[in-house]
């Protein structure tokens, strides 16, 4: 069994877009500073979408100048289409991530286009990268139920993820968008996404929302998958899935983690400061129970 977990931390953007005051860019930049500070090797830092659609990213840019950046840290950026990730790699992104969904009614509210459209406007994405040397995540939403159809198949998961496998994604991160799923259903997700795309190759993107994502990661990790999304103190939700809460907070992963002796690199107590900071700078709570633990002690 391989005891090594990769964790990419998503705070920056999946838990920052979602805000609704303006977060100077300073702050966020000593947010990512501070991650990658308390060792995480993967930090999504922004990404370059239209500004109209989610104002909170259009700083984007200020961030990825301004950070101090660690080397065998990779700073990644989401990019919807081939104007963002011209705007991602003008500042230094390292990776980017393309995202589609599995549900059709989330990727017209989310991207404004069918899931096969999208699929074709990644091409350019993937072209770009290929001959630039750019390495290209690809995220499927709704794996497990979207906010605007209901269920969604695991074989309907299964097909997108293979679609942006082969096209040329190097990892497939799964997403629970609106965190409905349990053990049994990721369960189903992941064995048929695994039966298509090498299972090394598969991640969990796992918001909270039902109190659900330890366990489904914890029984991902039992089927084989060593790759996890998280943000810092449960930060986050997402703009087109009303009622969402943020991803699994990294705290409480890492804490998890470390109880099950797999290595990931992260120091908690240095992780958890960063989140006491960002917290105190959008003035509300953390979401991590691991968190709030610690600062009680
Ligand atoms: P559209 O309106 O169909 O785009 O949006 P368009 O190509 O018709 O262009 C319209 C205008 O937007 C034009 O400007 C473009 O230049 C501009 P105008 O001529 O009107 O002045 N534009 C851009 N500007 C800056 N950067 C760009 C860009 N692209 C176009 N990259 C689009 C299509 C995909 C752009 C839009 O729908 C969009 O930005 N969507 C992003 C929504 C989003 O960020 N959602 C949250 C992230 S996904 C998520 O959170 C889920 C995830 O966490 C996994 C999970 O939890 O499941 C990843
Ligand atoms: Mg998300």
């Amino acid at each position: 069994m391989n005891n090594t977990v990769k964790i990419v931390e998503v705070g920056p953007r999946d838990g920052l877009q979602n805000e609704a005051q303006p977060i100077d860019s300073a702050h966020k930049i000593a947010l990512v500073n501070a991650l990658s500070d308390a060792g995480l090797q993967v930090v999504e830092a922004g990404s370059f979408v239209n500004p109209k659609w989610v104002p909170q990213m259009a700083g984007s840019e200020a961030v990825f100048e301004g950070i101090a950046r660690k080397a065998g840290v990779s700073y990644a950026a989401l990019t919807p289409n081939l104007k963002g990730y011209e705007r991602a790699i003008a500042v230094g992104a390292s990776e980017v991530a393309i995202f589609a969904a599995a549900s059709e009614a989330f990727s017209q509210k989310n991207i404004n286009c069918s899931i096969s459209e999208s699929i074709e406007r990644f091409a350019p994405i993937m072209d770009a990268a290929r001959a630039a040397e750019i390495p290209v995540r690809g995220y499927v939403s709704c794996i497990a139920g979207c906010p605007y159809e209901g269920d969604i198949q695991p074989a309907k998961v299964a097909e997108v993820a293979k679609q942006l496998y082969d096209a040329g994604c190097y990892e497939i991160s799964l997403g629970d968008t609106i965190g409905t799923g349990t053990p049994a259903s990721i369960e189903a997700v992941i064995t048929a996404c695994a039966a298509v795309v090498p299972i090394e190759k598969l991640a969990l993107h796992a918001h909270d929302t039902y109190g659900q994502a330890l366990a489904n990661i914890y029984r991902a990790i039992q089927l084989g998958v060593r790759v996890f999304d998280s943000s810092v103190a449960g930060l986050g939700g997402c703009p087109y899935a009303k009622g969402a809460s943020g991803n699994v907070a990294t705290e409480d992963l890492v804490y998890m983690l470390n109880g099950l002796g797999l290595d990931h690199g992260v120091d908690l107590h240095k992780l958890a400061q960063a989140g006491r900071d960002i917290c105190a700078v959008l003035g509300r709570d953390s979401q991590s129970k691991v968190a709030r633990a610690l600062a009680a002690k």
